[in-house]
């Protein structure tokens, strides 16, 4: 059998051959009703026994990978599926570049190869927890289906890490693959493990931005892994970047959308400048500002994911050979770093400005100016929907240094353009910033379901398309049948 077929019969699809390894099946096996238990718990409430139409990822070929149809989500396949290996491997960075990459954990690195692990694994169920009211007030059965997609293979990835923990963690694998059904986003005793995963994702705008930007930050993550000179996580990561960038199309095309319905509201309604918040709302949209707001609130908790911007355990990961930099493979430099520099963003005297510092060290800081540029991308999209309708307004990412939990600016309060503020400006300006109680209140106010075929909520542009190319009237998910 090659490597790439998947077994599809059993209880966990797989391409990893999993009917031969006897006690990796056995220990998959055994820790699948608890995750059933978890699903039926913490994921989407309300909806388990409805008719979503799916995708399932049934191979790895880039070119028919999935399958879609109708299924009841606690019955999705969740499947063990890794990217083919390549031929002849090496391990692309760090002191062992070059040498053959590593199929078996390597023991002087056993600690800090399940750490990585175990912390991409926790932000997987975390989302999902995250996510599980919003099913209730979806503004259509499309978003609702596309919510329910991202869900279930957030699930899918949690599968992915905990394979790798079972596979070849032996005895304290089995216990983090317990874990990461135990702690819960948001609990005082138990959290995950993340601060941004730990946060609410309250309505829908917020689901946006969420999948916009944090699971932007995911597939950072997901990229810099699919590096790594531990082959079985490189090829893990791989087809999981697959199914991640559907998730961040659900984040990007979902505020195109709002934008576009708040713009061509405005324009029917003859409003032109976007400041009028009370005249927009009142058209039943959510007024450009308050976009700004979420997406200054999503971006600066998910900068907080990239860690501290010199970062010993980052230099590590890398110096290992187990955490690479985005798309490594395609930088040309030694892929050491033992020497040079790389410019990292601090507070000096007071000032913003930039600092060399070892290239090592600045992982963190490299990765996460990696992000923001990729940001920057789908941010301008947006505005091109704004300038189309001829509305005065333009949404920008804010500094970095905004609203930091982690790092060189979490001991600061600075404005959106990087200004530093004292705490009581900080105080009488962070509803001009972030969203504020009655912000919040007018957006709920707009959460009303739309649960007819065809029909979208007031606030929300419908798709260019359908998913699966279906036609504008189709069934997504079939409530009547739960
Ligand atoms: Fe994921
Ligand atoms: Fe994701």
């Amino acid at each position: 059998m090659s490597m790439a077929a998947v077994d599809y019969d059993g209880l966990i699809p797989n391409n990893v051959a999993l009917g031969g390894d006897v006690r990796v099946k056995r220990a998959l096996e055994k820790w699948h009703p608890g995750y059933i238990g978890w699903w039926m718990d913490m994921g989407p409430e309300g909806f388990q026994n409805a008719l979503v139409y799916l995708r399932t990822a049934i191979g790895v070929d880039p070119k028919g990978w999935a399958k879609f149809d109708y299924v009841r989500m606690p019955e999705y396949r969740w499947g063990i599926l890794l990217a083919p290996p390549r031929e002849g491997r090496k391990i692309p960075f760090g002191s062992h570049k070059g040498e053959d990459a590593w199929q078996e954990v390597p023991g002087e690195y056993r600690a800090m190869l399940r750490r990585l692990i175990v912390i991409q694994g926790d932000t997987e169920p975390a989302s999902v927890e995250q996510q599980r009211h919003l099913g209730t007030t979806a503004p259509s059965l499309y978003d609702m289906r596309n919510l329910f997609q991202v869900n279930v293979e957030e699930g899918r990835h949690l599968w992915a890490m905990v394979y790798l923990l079972q596979k070849y963690f032996g005895a304290d694998g089995r216990e983090e693959a317990e874990a990461l059904l135990q702690r819960r986003s948001g609990d005082p005793d138990t959290p995950r493990m993340l601060g941004a995963f730990n946060e609410k994702t309250p309505d829908w705008l917020s689901f946006f931005m969420f999948t916009y930007f944090t699971d932007r930050d995911g597939k950072m993550q997901l990229e810099a892994l699919a590096q790594s000179g531990f082959d079985p996580l490189s090829r893990t990561c791989r087809f999981m970047l697959t199914e991640e960038a559907h998730h961040m199309f659900v984040g990007e095309t979902g505020v195109t959308r709002i934008v576009q319905r708040t713009c061509e509201a405005m324009k029917e309604a003859g409003i032109s400048d976007p400041n009028e918040i009370d005249k927009v709302r009142k058209l039943g949209v959510i007024d450009l500002p308050t976009i700004q707001k979420k997406a200054n609130l999503h971006f600066s908790l998910t900068l907080d994911l990239f860690g501290n911007e010199i970062s010993t355990n980052a230099a590590n990961a890398f110096h290992a050979g187990l955490k690479g930099r985005f798309r490594e493979d395609r930088l040309q430099d030694d892929h050491q770093l033992e020497s040079g520099n790389y410019p990292v963003l601090r507070l000096i005297d007071g000032k913003v400005q930039n600092d060399d510092a070892p290239a090592l060290s600045a992982l963190n800081m490299r990765l996460r100016d990696d992000y923001v540029a990729d940001c920057n991308i789908g941010v301008g999209r947006w505005n091109k929907v704004i300038a189309e309708h001829g509305i005065p307004f333009e949404i920008k990412l804010p500094h970095v240094a905004f609203h930091r939990h982690i790092g060189e600016f979490s001991r600061t309060n600075a404005d959106v353009d990087g200004k530093i503020l004292s705490p009581a400006e900080w105080t009488h300006r962070r509803t001009d910033f972030l969203p504020s109680a009655a912000d919040k209140d007018f957006i709920e106010s707009l959460m009303q379901p739309q649960f007819e075929p065809a029909k979208f909520a007031s606030w929300i542009a419908p798709p260019r398309v359908g998913i699966d190319n279906k036609p504008g009237d189709f069934e997504y998910v079939k409530i009547a049948d739960a």
